[in-house]
């Protein structure tokens, strides 16, 4: 079945968006998004079209294929949009725990590492850690000169070589078909590298290599994942609100923000497998939205990431009672893989009687059930996504969804949303304390900057 969004109690009444605001948003709704087709069709935007790109799926697939059973361990050397999505997918389509289990369960597919920093903590324990025999290590770029992936190559790099290992098989790198420093440094070494076409950014590439690479080695039906965002870019391709889904959930976020200054977005997940996923939403919908409009407005609503039932015993008292500046998405499961039945006993104990019968799955879809209700008995509006399962198919549904609905809330908002312009000074001063070449411009502006003042720090 396919996914389904469930926002009746966006529009309650008082808190909600208005009904009627909704259907008079339905033309502005097609203005944008016929704004980003036309993107699209230019070929500047080139996400929605991934699903349909057998070229790209070949590169990955082919080379998973190569690579089965010679290597233990997969680690990926990249940050941002270029970890994220790999870490949601196998989170969410491995079984739970897949780096500890044995070869055996694991069917001989590699564990996966995603670095997705530069703490040397982390990078030293996990080099000691794998045996680097059997490792392939994945330099993800899509720029191919991000500091923190371009330190974490020379590290690994050196690595190998003082192992006496042969670079070539154990690097593959994912990066732009032309720019960079990573392709000629591929060639150089004899290193394949494989796409990340020219019109894709990190944050939404992950049906390309970058996604689709990791996946495919660890054995998730990559395939799948692609049919899945296809159904769901086929059925958003209609600028009529009503039948777009992603449209619908873009319409409402933007109007509840601007609207009625609900300006975060809480994404919650009830499913640890969507952990993950909720931690590469986040930072789609941050970096894409959160923009200076060109009339020198700021916008853009500040997602976080929860997990149902858990954070109902964490930040679900904020939601409930605190400021009324938020919305929340939901994402319910319907079949889950495994479900456990909790045994009957002390029935005559009040607080464990009522239990014994009811599956956890029961359990936990009850208490989303209860959560979104009691928010908006609250006047606090939330949706639901509605997944059959947790699979292939419907985490690529999920994905494109929500790519598809941060790319028109960019247009309703009059931003690009496949920018990041704000990242780029503190990456300057970064260049300009390291002695890059060419930042000299970004040390003056640093040197000129009021210093650390020891009387106001404690
Ligand atoms: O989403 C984005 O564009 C960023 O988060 C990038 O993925 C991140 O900065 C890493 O960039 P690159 O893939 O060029 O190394």
């Amino acid at each position: 079945m396919a996914l389904r969004l469930d926002y009746s109690n966006m529009l309650i009444s008082p808190g909600g968006v208005d009904a009627a605001v909704l259907s008079v948003a339905a033309s502005q709704f097609s203005a944008a998004q016929r704004r980003f087709e036309e993107r699209r069709k230019s070929g500047s935007v080139g996400f929605v079209d991934l699903p349909a790109d057998k070229r790209l799926l070949e590169q990955a697939t082919r080379y998973a294929a190569t690579a089965r059973r010679k290597y233990d361990d997969v680690v990926i050397l990249g940050i941002g949009g270029s970890a994220l999505g790999p870490i949601a997918l196998r989170t969410a389509l491995r079984p739970s725990g897949w780096n500890m289990l044995s070869d055996t369960a694991r069917d001989g597919y590699p564990r996966l590492h995603v670095l997705d920093n530069v703490d040397p903590e982390t990078i030293a324990a996990l080099l000691d850690r794998v045996p680097l025999a059997r490792t392939l290590f994945i330099v993800t770029s899509k720029s191919g000169g991000t500091a923190e992936t371009m330190a974490q190559f020379l590290i690994v790099h050196e690595r190998l070589l003082g192992e006496g290992l042969d670079v070539a098989r154990h690097f593959v790198f994912v990066t732009d078909p032309k720019a960079g420093a990573l392709r000629p440094l591929a060639q150089r070494l004899g290193v394949t590298a494989l796409d990340i076409p020219a019109n894709i950014g990190g944050r939404f590439s992950i049906l390309t290599p970058v996604g689709t690479l990791p996946a495919a080695l660890i054995g998730i039906d990559v395939k799948a994942l692609l049919a899945g965002a296809e159904a769901m870019a086929v059925r958003c391709a209609t600028p009529e609100l009503m039948k777009n889904p992603a449209g619908v959930y873009a319409v409402l976020q933007w109007l509840a923000d601007t609207r009625l200054k609900k300006s975060i977005a809480v994404f919650m997940p009830y499913a640890d497998s969507l952990r993950d996923f909720a931690a590469w939403f986040v930072q789609l919908w941050a970096e894409s939205l959160g923009k200076l409009r060109p009339d020198g407005t700021s916008v853009g609503s500040t997602p976080i990431a929860a997990l149902g039932a858990t954070d109902q015993h964490a930040q679900v008292q904020l939601f409930m009672e605190g400021p009324a500046d938020k919305t929340v998405t939901f994402v319910a499961v319907e079949k889950r893989s495994t479900d456990v039945v909790i045994p009957k006993g002390f029935s005559d104990v009040t607080e464990l009687g009522y239990l014994g019968g009811h599956s956890l799955g029961e359990l936990i879809d009850i208490e989303q059930r209860a959560t979104a209700g009691a928010l908006a008995r609250r006047g606090r509006p939330n949706m639901t996504i509605r997944l059959e399962k947790v699979d292939s198919s419907h985490v690529g549904e999920l994905m494109i969804f929500l790519e598809l609905a941060t790319a028109y809330a960019g247009e309703l908002y009059g931003i690009d949303a496949f920018n990041q312009p704000g990242v780029e000074l503190g990456k300057q001063f970064a260049y300009a304390l390291l002695g890059r070449p060419g930042a000299d411009a970004a040390k003056a502006e640093w040197d000129a900057l009021p210093k650390s003042d020891p009387r106001w720090s404690i």
